[in-house]
């Protein structure tokens, strides 16, 4: 398969040389693009859009028509395979994801099944329609959620900030919260492999809330599944590496653990200092991260002074990729965004020439 003419981010991924410092921001296609508010409307909601390849392949291309970013992602969402279970997913209008039937008893728990990918078909049919319209121009990442995290909007059935019902399952009924990781775990795998025989060209696995376990929960319950799916995924397609980033935030303790899975690179918060974390790793992984997406919320040379920051933080060796340390706010003014990119490439080009990289 022809590598894209812009293919900095999978060499950085794998740790090669690059030019400069590649990037691409967690919820770069979103409401803080009035061009994403405006297709949200005509398509009517946030699922209408993730359910139709047309919309999908426009609103995954808004950012990169707006500012040269390295890298394209699947607009979908982490919810889409515990849908596919049958929990029944909505987002009402200005309030987070909601399951109609969360997992609550134990019969509910051993029903569940993995996910059928013929429900996920339409993400499918999104990623190939958005490779034909990339064009070739950067690379298309794939993504999931990990096991944990699915878990938690599962039982909860909804965001949570206290996690009371799948830690009352954790501490209570150890053995179905393993059955519904197991599954999970299954599911993902089968849903990142079709991603990537669909053309994504890396994958990323979100775990959002390892971060609210103890050390021991988190090896048990959170990066033992990760590490199944690492274990059980296509790392190559049509002669292409697949690169695979995990993700845990408020994971910058397991750093060495999460790289002992296997991964290519790991995602960096913005409370994680890039030095210490590299020391940590050696040269296993890439590191992506890890600027406070708050920081996008000031001037414009707030913007640049604190990109330059992270930049000269990681240093100018290969295996580094610029990103927030979580999604991009929908409050963030899109003019900060231009900012962060220019000042990314240039900045990055002036260290590598001054390590006379
Ligand atoms: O990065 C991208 O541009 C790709 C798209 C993407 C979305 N969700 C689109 C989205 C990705 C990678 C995700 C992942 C996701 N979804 C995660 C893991 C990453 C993270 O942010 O921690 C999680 C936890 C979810 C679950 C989810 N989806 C929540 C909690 C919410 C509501 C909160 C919010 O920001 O609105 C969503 C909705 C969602 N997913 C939106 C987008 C663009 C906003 C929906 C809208 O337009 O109203």
């Amino acid at each position: 398969m022809t590598r894209p003419v812009n293919d900095t981010l999978l060499r950085a991924l794998m740790r090669e040389p690059t030019d400069y410092t590649p990037l691409w921001l967690m919820r770069q296609a979103g409401r803080y693009l009035p061009e994403y508010r405006a297709s949200r409307a005509t398509a009517g909601s946030f699922m209408d859009l993730c359910r139709n390849a047309a919309f999908a392949t426009e609103v995954t291309l808004q950012p990169l028509d707006r500012f040269p970013l390295d890298a394209a992602i699947l607009f979908s969402d982490i919810l889409t395979v515990p849908d596919a279970m049958g929990l029944g997913l909505s987002f009402a209008e200005g309030e987070g994801p909601r399951f109609a039937r969360p997992l609550r008893d134990e019969a509910a728990i051993r029903a569940l099944e993995a996910a059928p990918m013929e429900k996920l078909d339409y993400v499918f049919n999104a990623v190939s329609s958005i490779r034909r319209a990339l064009d070739n121009r950067v690379p298309l990442i794939g993504f999931s959620g990990s096991p944990f995290t699915l878990a938690c909007y599962m039982i909860e059935g909804r965001g949570s900030d206290d996690f009371r019902h799948i830690k009352g399952l954790m501490y209570s009924r150890p053995d179905l919260l393993h059955h519904i990781l197991d599954v999970n775990a299954r599911s993902v795998t089968a849903y990142l492999n079709q991603q990537i025989e669909h053309g994504a060209q890396a994958v990323m696995v979100f775990d959002t809330w390892g971060g609210v376990l103890s050390g021991t929960a988190y090896r048990e319950f959170s990066l033992a599944y990760m590490r199944r799916i690492v274990a059980g995924l296509k790392r190559e397609h049509e002669g292409q590496r697949v690169p695979v980033v995990l993700f845990t935030k408020g994971g910058g303790q397991w750093l060495v653990d999460m790289a002992d899975t296997g991964c290519d690179a790991l995602g960096l918060d913005w409370t994680v200092d890039p030095a210490q974390a590299r020391a940590l790793v050696g040269s296993r992984v890439s590191l992506q991260g890890n600027m406070d997406p708050g920081s996008l919320m000031g001037s414009a040379e707030g913007v640049a002074t604190e990109a330059q920051r992270v930049l000269e933080a990681f240093g100018p060796a290969p295996g580094h990729v610029f990103n927030l340390g979580h999604g991009i706010s929908q409050h963030t003014p899109p003019e900060n965004v231009a900012t962060l990119v220019e000042v990314v490439h240039r900045h990055s080009r002036k260290l590598r020439e001054a390590a006379g990289a």
